[in-house]
Parts: structure tokens; C-alpha cells; sequence
């Protein structure tokens, strides 16, 4: 299975700081927000209470209940509460639905940038993974999806806003998308982790269009994160929403493999966390860091598509001579500023004649790296600066 790039800057960063030395860390997607108050009361009040035992595998109903009229708020449509199965985090739901949807030896569609985990997940379940391919924009290239079909091929991912890219896929992509997995009867798995952060554009879940078809010809399955809307990443609480009945049933089925039940108190703290609307604060926060860091990254000469939502800007860089691998790992020991090498978010894999699968990057993601305007807003301004300061050095 491939190690994540992410974790690789991570590990460097770490050791770097833990000489002493100041990191300016643009490579985690963590906002650096307190988490809400009457979250961290929620866990407390709920062991204090005696919630201290496992809990129905789906989750509590309290907290299903809750998700179902938060997603009745957000999007007018009211999902039957045995459809929402919490997961822990978006992570694990995204880990059953692509068991649900492809077993091992059939093949999922990605786009060829994509969140690590995905190929991580894939690896270890034996699917086989076709990316999608995505333009200069990072946007799909439609044309070419119908070529990528297998009779093997039973799913497609959508992550809009993506990590690492940022972008947000148009509603009529978004559509044009669902209509190509409408035909080839493909499941859709769409990872809403960044829904609640999107600074500009129309944002258009494929969960909604699912829903303008009769219930038997539905086929989305929708996953959705606590972690970056609440601030809440260690936390490790999601949630994903069924398509039908037996969809909802087997991927209930599979939390008791996968977690044994989960934390019984941080449901209650969820069920807290819902009871506000909140979110808008901490998006109008990251959007303010995204327009600073859009302002400052204008300097540094390049082009570089400009994000929608997310956490995130995707730069290609190698205009300055570098892949992303070096750039990352030099501009750490040069500026001390951490970024991701985009390698680890285009890996593809390919096997030898002994049928040992090995994994590269694809060239778009190789020349890229990511940079997070997560980070506290003061770090975030003198790593951009100084990240700026190096590629102009060595354009
Ligand atoms: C696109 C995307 N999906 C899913 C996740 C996983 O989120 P969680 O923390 O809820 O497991 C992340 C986390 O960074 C992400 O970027």
C-alpha cells in the first residue's frame, strides 16, 4: 500500500521542529479553530451521564435524528433516519462505501488527482483503480470518461471541493457526471468532507440530483466529515448517507467489523455540535486566509489554478525547474516551510510480471504541490511569503 505524501512532509516537518527550529506548516488540512465549547461539554456531560457503552451500530438515535434535519436544512431533502449511518469519520465511511459498491478485482473510476486515502483503501480491498482524467483546471475531461468503462467497473468518485485541488466541479459536471454513472448503472461515492467550505462558485451535490429519481434508481451514497466543518479532526466522527434500504443495511452491517461500535460519548457531543449552525463562522475565516493566501501566491509569477473551497491551493511548479518532491523537500530545509509533494495525490499503480503492484506518480500531480491556508493566520502569511520569496528565487 503507498505511504501518503502527506505523512512523509509531516514526518520531515516534525523532526525539523522538534530541533528547535520554527516550521511554518502549510501541509496539514487541520483549520487551526478551537472546536465549539459545547462540543468538548458534550463528551464530558455524556460520560458523566454514564453513555459509556457501546452503542447501536448505526449510531445513536439522537444522533441520526440530528443529522437527518441538518441535512433537511441544507439541502430540502428528508433523508428516512435508517439511510444515515455514522461512521468514524469520513475516513472509515468512505472505506465501507467503497467495499458496499466494488469488490475485489472490479474497478472504480477516481479523478487522477485525488485524496490519498482513496488508493489506500483500494489497495488494501483489491480494487483496481482507473483515474479520470482532469484538464490544467483540474476540472474532468468528460469526453474521455466513456473509454475508461469496464464491464468490470462498478463505481465513480466525486470530491467537490477536492483535496488537494480545491476546485469545485460546476453544477453541469456535476451533472454531466451523475448522467455518465446513470448510464453505466455505476455506483456514485461522493465525498462531501469540504461542502460546508466553498468561497465562491454554485455548489451542486450529486446527492441532490440522486434524489430527482424514484428511490429503486438511486445511486449515490454520500459522505460527510465532522472533522474540518467542526474543527473536530481528532474527534473522528462522520457520517454517510444510503441510497435504499439495502445499501443502508449493509454498510450498517459493517461497522461492527470495522469498529466494534462507535464512541458512544462523542455521538452525544455530535448531536451538540448539530444543534447550532455554526459552520458559516469558520468558512468566512478560511475565506479571508484563502483571499490572503490567493493575494500573496499572485506574486510568485506563476499560474496556478485558483481554488473554489476546500483548504487548499494546487501549484504546479515546475517552471522552477523542480518536481514536487524536491521543491517540498527543499523549501523545508531552505525556508523552513512545509508543503505537500503533489506525487502522493496522482499515484497510479501498475503491476510487474510477478504481479507485484508498484506505484508512481502521474506527471500532472508530480509537478505540483499543495499548499494549506489552514494554518494560523500569521504562519499561514509568513509561509506563503516565504514560500513566494523561493520560487522567485528560482524561476
Ligand atoms: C477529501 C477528504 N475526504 C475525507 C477526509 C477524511 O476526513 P475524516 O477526518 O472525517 O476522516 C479528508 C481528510 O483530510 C479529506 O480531505
Amino acid at each position: 500500500m503507498p505511504r501518503s505524501s502527506i505523512r512523509r512532509l509531516f514526518t520531515s516537518a516534525f523532526a525539523l521542529s522538534s530541533e528547535g527550529v520554527k516550521v511554518y506548516g502549510l501541509h496539514i488540512g487541520d483549520p487551526d479553530f478551537d472546536m465549539p465549547q459545547r462540543i468538548a461539554d458534550g463528551v464530558s456531560d455524556a460520560i458523566a451521564a454514564g453513555h459509556t457503552h457501546y452503542s447501536p451500530m448505526a449510531g445513536i438515535p439522537a444522533l441520526r435524528d440530528a443529522i437527518v434535519s441538518h441535512r433537511q436544512r441544507r439541502m430540502g431533502i428528508e433523508i428516512p433516519r435508517n439511510r444515515v449511518i455514522v461512521s468514524q469519520g469520513a475516513t472509515q465511511a468512505l472505506n465501507s462505501s467503497l467495499q458496499l459498491c466494488v469488490d475485489s478485482g472490479q474497478r472504480v473510476l477516481f479523478p487522477m488527482i485525488y485524496f490519498p486515502n482513496y488508493i489506500q483503501q483500494s489497495t488494501l480491498a483489491g480494487v483496481e483503480v482507473d483515474p479520470y482524467e482532469l484538464d490544467e483546471s483540474f476540472q474532468p475531461v468528460l469526453e474521455k470518461l466513456e473509454q475508461q468503462v469496464t464491464p468490470d467497473t462498478r463505481a465513480m468518485l466525486i470530491n467537490t471541493p477536492s483535496n488537494p485541488t480545491g476546485v469545485l466541479f460546476p453544477p453541469e459536471t456535476v451533472r454531466a457526471l451523475y448522467d455518465f454513472a446513470r448510464r453505466h448503472n455505476l455506483w456514485v461515492i461522493s465525498d462531501e468532507a469540504y461542502s460546508d467550505f466553498v468561497y465562491r462558485g454554485e455548489y451542486l451535490s450529486p446527492l441532490s440530483i440522486d434524489w430527482e429519481y424514484p428511490e429503486e434508481e438511486r445511486r449515490v451514497i454520500a459522505v460527510y466529515s465532522f472533522s474540518k466543518s467542526y474543527a473536530a479532526t481528532g474527534l473522528r466522527m462522520g457520517y454517510m448517507l444510503a441510497p435504499n434500504d439495502s445499501a443502508a443495511f449493509r454498510l450498517e452491517l459493517m461497522n461492527e467489523p470495522l469498529t466494534g461500535s462507535l464512541t458512544t460519548p462523542l455521538q452525544y457531543a455530535m448531536v451538540r455540535a448539530l444543534e447550532v449552525d455554526d459552520t458559516a463562522e469558520r468558512r468566512d475565516a478560511l475565506l479571508e486566509r484563502w483571499q490572503l493566501a490567493g493575494e500573496l501566491l499572485a506574486g510568485c509569477g506563476l499560474k496556478f489554478a485558483s481554488p473554489d473551497g476546500g483548504l487548499f491551493y494546487f501549484i504546479d511548479i515546475s517552471p522552477t525547474g523542480m518536481d514536487g518532491d524536491t521543491f517540498a523537500d527543499r523549501l523545508l530545509a531552505e525556508e523552513h516551510v512545509a508543503v505537500v509533494p503533489g506525487s502522493g495525490f496522482g499515484l497510479v499503480g501498475s503491476r510487474d510480471a510477478a504481479g507485484t503492484l508498484a506505484f508512481t506518480p502521474n506527471a500532472l500531480a508530480a509537478r505540483c504541490v499543495r499548499v494549506s491556508f489552514a494554518a494560523p493566520r500569521a504562519d499561514m502569511e509568513e509561509g506563503v511569503k516565504r514560500l513566494v520569496a523561493f520560487i522567485r528565487r528560482n524561476s
